[in-house]
């Protein structure tokens, strides 16, 4: 794709005195719609590549959404049919969805703003005061800043446009704009933005599933009514914060597809309003439930972002850009552009029974196989000999390590691998020092003990957020640590903040998880050279708040290979492979598979080993070195190239997918039989024929099979794209290849 500079088109106010001149004298029959698309129309236009987004300002200052879609010409603007939110005519008032929707006016919409003044009223009324637009490091922001009409409420709607990857990040900004300290504002529901899509038939993906087994894709039509999709218990097991729209027409490579994604980790929401033959109205950030937040004069409030793409080359580019998006704009600089390294963590293999010794010789067979980065996970620390026992202290338990960590972590770094550490800071076991001296600093209710077996801390107390930032930065600085595993295994169940500052217990979700990102982001300045990675029982911290302050994510506690291609699936849909962690373990839910199956599935994304490597054969040692050795070989093309589910994974038992080099130089394509294990496969295709995808149609290239480094074949782009090759085939249950395509020079 070829970046174009973007063309964000500001319209003129400057004949708004001579519009409202027009509207007063000729009255309002004569303020038609025509009118306002007869003279040139008020509003902001935002062209990207490949989409155009339309804002007009009506005559009574109402900022609204006009048009989201495939990219118009300017002039198109102009037609009616385009304008499917119809502002202007009064039979259409229940489609008058303002670019803000608040609570106040007709209640045919779904709010992005709800608030209540002092005084009790609970309806804004917000219209247009001004604009900017900011360019940093090239890259647009336009400001639309809103008032109400009476009350001291301002708001800024923003949008930073990428406007080659054709995604606007949304937010808004509420200030308290009174002097007087009596006013109040009480904000009960504050979203990060909304978007109206024409009437259509829509399809919704979504990735749901819980524990064990994350981003499972499901799709199904949007019917007349609200959808809700949302976090209320500070997990994000049960959905992955992101969604994908399409029409019925949409394929993988034509029309139409929407994405998004709720940048935050506390509680989100998305809600999805489908009008009866009528518009899709989608609005989405921060889930509101059981939370307000009290606005003091000269406050301000900011909602986290909101990112919305376009595709309309189907939904193989809606995930292309969605990962170009990830890697290059919203994971953290520092380590945004380096090859995420093959990492070790031996929590499958010993839980909580760890030594030193035992972690030595881990070490020793680690860096023989070729792995970068060595992790030792939970257990660590003292009292920590099982699930419900010690967590929250940071003393390093001496009968485990009676020296320290020192011993390994110099053993490590002397292999020449990195050293990494568990820590789940946001929690804390009965038993844990912290919580035995300061019980309040967890959330709770008064007479509401749950007896849960581990407690989640309440960040929202500054006391605590200090005690965690000193605990953490004594550990990092005593320890030569290159890594943290930043895990979170609590369900928040009682949000109780005890003694909390008068008015704001409800505020303590919200304060809560902008201490543990203040948190993250202290450390990350601390100790820049440090590398994080997002953990909630598995794969429950997914999200772009988080991934833009941490550099990769565990997925899932289920490594079995044959879940993992299901999950893997769902992942990628939302995220590059750069951030997913794959483990190479021994858990099998279904039937046993090889090593070399096994290792192939892991190196779809960051490739981690977490079996008991210990006790591997010289054989599977033999395997190991091989298989990381193409793992470095490939890593720059699945870390950083397009992705492309080839085959879909839930229709067929042959799996394969494939990541190109932006360039299109090379290629990775991974295959799967997968026959004997998917019970709706019966067709066992032995002919089916894979079309690759992202190649350029005239060039060359060569394949190699990397196990046996033969060579496949020697193909031109357009005949591997529209013929295809073969789906190889061998005579072993649950086979696995990696073929490396390369251009012929
Ligand atoms: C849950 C994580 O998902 C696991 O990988 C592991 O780190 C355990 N917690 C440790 O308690």
């Amino acid at each position: 794709m070829k970046i174009r500079k973007l063309q964000l088109l500001k319209r003129c106010y400057i004949h708004a005195p001579l519009y409202l001149f027009v509207f007063l004298i000729l009255g309002t029959q004569a303020y038609t719609q025509d009118i306002i698309k007869t003279v040139a129309p008020q509003g902001w236009v935002i062209q990207t590549q490949h989409s155009t987004y339309r804002l007009i300002l009506t005559a009574d200052k109402r900022v609204r959404p006009v048009y989201y879609g495939t990219k118009i010409a300017e002039s198109d603007l102009k037609k009616e049919d385009f304008w499917f939110n119809n502002v202007q005519k009064p039979s259409n008032w229940v489609r008058n969805i303002d670019e803000i929707p608040v609570r106040g006016d007709f209640p045919f919409k779904e709010p992005v703003l709800e608030a209540m003044f002092a005084n009790g009223v609970r309806d804004l009324d917000m219209v247009y005061v001004s604009d900017e637009i900011d360019v940093e490091n090239g890259v647009s922001t336009l400001k639309i800043v809103l008032r109400d009409k009476f009350y001291p409420v301002e708001v800024t709607s923003n949008y930073k446009v990428f406007d080659d990857l054709d995604i606007i990040e949304k937010w808004i900004t509420i200030k308290n704009t009174s002097k007087n300290k009596k006013d109040n504002v009480r904000l009960e529901n504050v979203l990060s933005g909304s978007i109206v899509l024409p009437h259509d038939d829509y399809i919704l993906t979504q990735l749901s599933g819980h524990e064990m087994n994350e981003f499972q894709e499901e799709q199904v039509p949007l019917s007349t009514g609200v959808k809700v999709i949302e976090s209320k218990a500070f997990k994000s097991n049960f959905h992955a914060p992101w969604f994908l729209i399409k029409t019925d027409q949409t394929t993988k490579e034509t029309g139409s597809a929407w994405f998004g994604s709720v940048h935050y980790s506390g509680n989100w929401v998305f809600r999805f309003d489908k009008k009866f033959n009528s518009t899709l109205q989608i609005v989405g950030g921060i889930n509101f439930w059981d939370t307000d937040w009290m606005l003091m004069p000269g406050e301000t409030f900011i909602s986290p972002k909101i990112s919305f793409g376009y595709s309309p080359y189907g939904t193989d580019q809606a995930t292309i850009n969605q990962h170009r998006y990830v890697r290059t704009y919203v994971l953290p600089e520092k380590h945004r552009h380096e090859l995420r390294p093959v990492l070790y963590n031996g929590w499958e293999n010993s839980y909580y029974d760890i030594n030193e010794k035992q972690q030595i010789e881990l070490a020793n067979v680690a860096s023989e196989i070729g792995v970068e980065l060595f992790v030792v996970d939970d257990g660590w620390f003292k009292n920590r000999t099982a699930s419900d026992s010690g967590l929250g202290n940071y003393e390093i338990d001496k009968n485990k390590f009676p020296n320290g960590l020192k011993p390994v972590i110099d053993h490590v770094h002397k292999l020449g691998m990195k050293f990494g550490l568990w820590v789940e800071p946001e929690s804390v076991s009965d038993n844990a020092d912290v919580f035995v001296k300061n019980p309040h600093y967890t959330f709770q209710f008064r007479e509401r003990e749950k007896g849960r077996y581990r407690k989640l801390l309440n960040i929202a107390n500054e006391d605590v957020y200090e005690h965690l930032l000193n605990s953490l930065s004594k550990l990092l600085s005593e320890n030569a640590i290159d890594f943290i595993k930043w895990d979170q295994n609590s369900y928040l169940s009682e949000p109780g903040w005890l003694n909390a500052p008068t008015g704001l217990e409800r505020e303590a979700r919200i304060r809560h998880t902008q201490n543990v990102y203040r948190l993250v982001e202290t450390l990350r300045s601390r100790f820049p050279e440090v590398i994080f990675e997002t953990c909630a029982s598995g794969g429950g911290r997914v999200d772009l708040g988080m991934l833009s302050r941490m550099d990769q994510a565990w997925v899932s506690d289920n490594t079995d290979p044959l879940d993992r291609l299901f999950i893997q699936h769902g992942y990628a849909q939302m995220l590059p492979a750069n951030t997913m962690v794959s483990w190479v373990t021994s858990m099998t839910r279904h039937q046993p598979v090889s090593l070399d199956f096994r290792f192939d599935v892991s190196s779809g994304g960051v490739l981690g080993i977490g079996a008991n490597i210990a006790k591997w054969s010289e054989g599977d040692k033999t395997i190991a070195i091989k298989k990381i050795e193409i793992y470095k070989r490939i890593r720059p093309v699945v870390q950083y190239g397009d992705y492309y589910a080839l085959t879909a994974v839930k229709e067929n038992s042959k799996i394969s997918y494939q990541y190109v080099n932006q360039n299109q130089k090379s290629a990775v394509v991974f295959f799967f039989d997968t026959s004997h294990f998917l019970p709706n496969n019966r067709e066992r295709k032995s002919e089916l024929k894979v079309r690759l995808k992202g190649l350029e149609a005239g060039q060359r290239y060569t394949i190699k099979n990397l196990d046996d480094n033969t060579v496949v074949g020697e193909f031109d782009g357009r005949y591997l794209m529209n013929i295809g090759l073969k789906f190889p085939a061998k005579n072993n249950p649950f086979s696995s290849w990696v073929y490396i395509l390369e251009v012929v020079r």
